[in-house]
């Protein structure tokens, strides 16, 4: 099996509000994407990574591959309007020998080794897996014009997707291959009539979206540098 990561960094953060793309905003003395990176290139039976960037940040990016030696990427490519045209450009950069392809959000630098290896070994049962967690709140559905409760959703039932997802290619490049667009790429597997597995996520592998999820990954960071065994329970 031949497994080559997507990393998807190719949004502008307007929700973010930085000069610069999340990416490359800095968390703990180096940007976001270099924390992810080197996830990856940690994480044992990864052959390749090809990265997806804003077109005009490629130099910047490329650059970031060099200064930290990221020596398993082995593409830069440009990204698209949507998250989904994005993956699907790096679809197109993927070598024949590609057999299966874990996509994960740049901006999630709290993966671990291990989540990525789970969904690989689940993958390769069930052709689809992604990390995900029960979630905490109660959840309601709410009309967007009377903002009067519509239902109370079974908490029990409803999962934070998260990345590592984790596809056999041809179903990812099926899936990409029809016409629609999705936040996540299972969704599109999902049309695709082929069932997701669910595996479980961590509670810390947060994505940073808004100015405040820099600070709760920041505290992740700083708790398990300096409390190994304490951060590795908090949650
Ligand atoms: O916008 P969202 O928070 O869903 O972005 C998730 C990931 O997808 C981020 O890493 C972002 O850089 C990436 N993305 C992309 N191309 C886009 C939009 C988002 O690669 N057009």
């Amino acid at each position: 099996m031949s497994v080559y990561a997507v990393i998807p960094a190719a949004g502008t953060g307007e929700r973010f509000g930085a000069p610069v793309p999340k990416p490359l905003v800095e968390l703990c003395g180096r940007p976001v994407l270099a924390h992810t990176l080197a996830v990856f290139e940690q994480c044992a039976g990864i052959d390749g990574i090809i990265l997806v960037v804003h077109p005009r940040y490629h130099q910047e990016y490329s650059a970031l591959v060099a200064r930290y030696g990221f020596s398993r990427v082995t593409a830069v490519v440009d990204g698209g309007a949507t998250r989904s045209a994005s993956v699907r450009n790096a679809l197109r950069a993927l070598p024949a020998q590609a057999s299966c392809v874990i996509v994960h959000d740049s901006v999630r630098p709290l993966v671990t080794p291990e989540l990525i290896s789970q969904g690989l070994a689940l993958a390769a049962v069930d052709r689809a897996a992604i990390a995900a967690v029960p979630v905490k709140p109660s959840l309601k559905l709410v009309d967007p014009q009377t903002r009067l409760v519509r239902e109370t959703l079974d908490r029990s039932l409803v999962w934070d997707i998260q990345t590592p997802q984790v596809f056999e290619r041809n179903l990812l490049e099926r899936a990409h291959a029809q016409d629609f667009v999705a936040d996540d790429d299972s969704a599109l597997v999902e049309k695709c009539g082929v069932p997701v597995r669910v595996y479980m996520g961590d509670y810390k592998n947060i994505k940073i979206t808004t100015a405040e999820d820099l600070l709760v990954a920041r505290a992740f960071m700083e708790a398990a540098v300096k409390e190994p065994h304490v951060s590795a329970r908090l949650v």
